[in-house]
């Protein structure tokens, strides 16, 4: 699959993502000439913006968020692909405006009229924009090779169940399945990418990944940043939605799925949708002892003091949003019967860092360090997700001297040393696969509502029990002690990383 000649229009092209995310992976991807040469890009908003303006938008994203730096010569043709459209989402008379724009933009490079929409927008916005192209006759028939149409979709989809199906039925009110990709910005980074690789691609892993000599595994994914200027759509969602029901159960569909006969998308997207079905569903009897929600409070963090989440700007003085989450799942299929997958994820954590780690079990019978004082250390792999990417296998080793000791040791694997150069960011891959029409890393409807599925009991308890006071955790810790407590019960510890 190879990227085709399409036109690019970003809903939202002056906002944030745009800035901070897409134009800066567009610009590498025509560093490495990757992009079809029968490409433009039209940012598409309310806001009223020259071509010029909107270059200049660009740039400036580039300059600042882009993994490389900005070559004059290759900004200069990278920008003439660049354009500019104000409209009013809501009003037909944008959708004409931008239909009559792409028309007169695509012939100068060559494109047929094969347009990516990629909704860089507020959920709310979703339903307005989808009915808007479609009522305009901006989306060109399913079945219809080319040109074609393909909608590119953020999360979050809806904030429960309920209204994700919703957003699904919107979507599919509009574009057929095949048109529409659901992005979970987690499964386009290089370290989840290779989860498969790493466990297809060789032969040691895949006959020790089950629950014979799987103990237990540890996914965290923990955030130095509190929630900063995101307040406003934090405090609505918490971390349970914002970071479990998409990028964490995503990232354990990959660790756990069961081995695909093709790399084809549908079959790989079945088989993560097969793992998530197998989820133990949680009664809500069970979520108090299962999950453990908490908030940052002030703290004392890289030297200076750290506010507590209720007292950031646009949160509620009395807000019980979740800021941390930490719990014990379980999955019903034979792989992993009895093996509890432990979760922990949060803002306001002492650093950024995300990894899954596959603990093993210990040997069957012990001939060494029988001593209590140091008892063998088990077997760990850790796949480190992000920063410093790379995997590392501990193991035992014999300690060098007369006595018979053994010591962990690790094997390392860093994508620093090995590949050199910093990887292509998570966007870059992802819209190139939507140029291209490969919907692997995408989500499709069942597996987004199959998340929301499991996770909605969870919102339910909390819901019914009206807890105007959650655990707390200084900003800048490992989380609230209940959490310890959690794992601590099953005679584990939370990895210190
Ligand atoms: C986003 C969440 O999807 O992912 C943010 O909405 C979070 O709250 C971000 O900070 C984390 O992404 P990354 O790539 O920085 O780990």
């Amino acid at each position: 699959l190879f990227p085709q000649a399409c036109t690019l229009v970003i809903f939202g092209g002056a906002g944030d993502l745009s800035k901070r995310k897409l134009i800066p992976a567009l610009y590498n991807l025509a560093l490495d000439g990757l992009l079809p040469t029968q490409f433009a890009v039209i940012g598409f908003a309310i806001d009223e913006l020259s071509d010029e303006a909107f270059r200049d938008f660009a740039r400036d994203g580039i300059e600042r968020f882009s993994r490389r730096q900005l070559d004059e010569e290759e900004w200069q043709d990278f920008a003439e692909h660049l354009f500019y459209q104000q409209g009013d989402f809501g009003e037909a008379a944008a959708y004409a405006a931008l239909k009559a724009r792409a028309a007169e933009i695509e012939p100068r490079f060559g494109i047929a009229g094969s347009r990516l929409y990629y909704l860089a927008i507020p959920p709310s916005f979703i339903d307005t924009c989808v009915f808007g192209l479609r009522d305009s006759g901006l989306v060109a028939p399913a079945d219809q090779d080319l040109p074609f149409t393909r909608l590119v979709v953020e999360k979050p989809i809806g904030r429960d169940l309920e209204s994700a199906r919703g957003v699904n039925r919107s979507l599919q009110a509009c574009f057929a399945e095949h048109q529409l990709y659901r992005i979970d910005h987690y499964l386009g980074k290089e370290t989840v990418q290779n989860i498969l690789a790493m466990r297809f691609g060789n032969s040691i892993f895949e006959p020790l990944w089950n629950s014979k000599h799987i103990d237990h595994v540890q996914i965290t994914v923990a955030e130095a940043e509190g929630v900063g200027t995101r307040a406003g759509y934090f405090e609505t969602a918490g971390v349970l939605r914002d970071m479990v029901q998409n990028h964490i159960l995503q990232l354990l569909s990959l660790v756990a799925m069961e081995p695909p006969w093709s790399m084809r998308a549908d079959v790989i997207r079945d088989r993560r949708l097969d793992l998530l079905q197998c989820l133990r569903p949680m009664l809500s009897h069970e979520v108090d002892r299962q999950v453990v929600r908490a908030q940052y409070a002030s703290g004392f963090f890289r030297g200076k003091d750290a506010p507590g989440y209720r007292r950031e700007e646009r949160v509620a003085a009395d807000s019980t949003t979740e800021t941390f989450v930490a719990l014990r799942l379980f999955i019903d299929n034979w792989r992993w019967a009895g093996v509890p997958i432990y979760i922990r994820t949060g803002k306001a954590m002492p650093k950024r860092v995300s990894e899954v780690a596959v603990q093993f079990k210990a040997v069957p019978h012990m001939l060494f360090n029988t001593d209590t004082d140091h008892p063998l250390e088990p077997n760990v792999l850790a796949l480190r997700i992000q920063p410093d990417e790379g995997l590392s296998l501990r193991i035992g080793t014999k300690l060098p001297g007369p006595k018979v000791k053994i010591y962990p040791v690790k094997m390392d694997f860093r994508y620093g040393s090995t590949f050199g150069d910093q990887s292509p960011e998570a966007y870059e891959r992802l819209l190139l696969d939507v140029m291209a029409g490969d919907a692997t890393l995408f989500m499709r409807d069942d597996a987004v509502e199959a998340s929301w599925h499991w996770i909605q009991p969870i919102l339910d308890a909390w819901a019914a029990s009206g807890e105007r006071w959650l655990p707390e955790y200084p900003a800048g810790s490992w989380g609230p002690i209940e959490a310890d407590r959690l794992i601590d019960a099953d005679g584990h510890a939370w990895r210190r990383l």
